[in-house]
């Protein structure tokens, strides 16, 4: 299986936020941000896999910064890294104010998903090639962060988490 360069993944979306997409107050539901953002990650990570995917998890989302009706929701999505079956994904989301030409940047994510073959079952994904700095910055911290979400989901003993142990360890000796 032939491995595949991070650029191929990415993906952006743009969606105008509408009457239906706030709350109250008039800020976009973060459900609906949510949901958009899983789409576009997902389209990111098929792209990577030529494969479909489920969505296994979603890391903490914060949101920093409340996005207005009538502003312009941007999701960058690119993948990181690709493991057997999984790949994470890393979205960037942008507020844009189209008449006032801003663009602030809302929050970020990442999201990991799992190809399947016909059956549901995990299946081998192509690996990933990491091009620029940031890419290989962002795919060497990748195990951290999977090894993070392993433990929380109760499938890998904190024991058994090498990567974080190292990047602790690194700390508590510079100490
Ligand atoms: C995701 C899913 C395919 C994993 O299947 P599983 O039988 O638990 O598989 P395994 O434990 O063998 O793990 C398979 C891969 O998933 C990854 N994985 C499993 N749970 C995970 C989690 N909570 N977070 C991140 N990755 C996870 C494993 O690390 C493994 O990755 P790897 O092959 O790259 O090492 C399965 O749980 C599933 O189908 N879930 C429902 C998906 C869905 O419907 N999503 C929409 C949300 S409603």
């Amino acid at each position: 299986m032939e491995a595949k360069k991070a650029s191929e993944s990415y993906t952006e979306m743009n969606e105008l936020v509408l009457p239906n997409d706030t709350n109250t107050f008039g800020n976009l539901m973060g459900g609906r941000l949510l949901y958009w953002m899983d789409i576009c990650a997902a389209m990111a990570a098929q792209k990577h896999c030529s494969n479909v995917v489920v969505t296994a998890s979603v890391d903490n989302v914060s949101f920093k910064r409340s996005i207005k009706l009538g502003e312009v929701v941007t999701i960058q999505a690119k993948v990181t890294r690709a493991f057997n079956s999984s790949v994470e994904v890393r979205m960037e989301i942008f507020a844009q104010h189209l008449p006032q030409g801003t663009k602030v940047k809302s929050n970020e994510a990442y999201y990991t998903f799992v190809a399947i073959d016909p059956d549901g079952k995990p299946k081998t994904v192509p690996q990933l090639i990491p091009e620029t700095e940031e890419e290989k910055k962002l795919y060497n911290e990748a195990l951290k962060r999977r090894e993070l979400r392993l433990i929380l989901a109760g499938k890998l003993k904190p024991e058994d988490a090498t990567e974080i142990k190292n990047f602790v360890n690194l700390f508590i000796h510079k100490g």
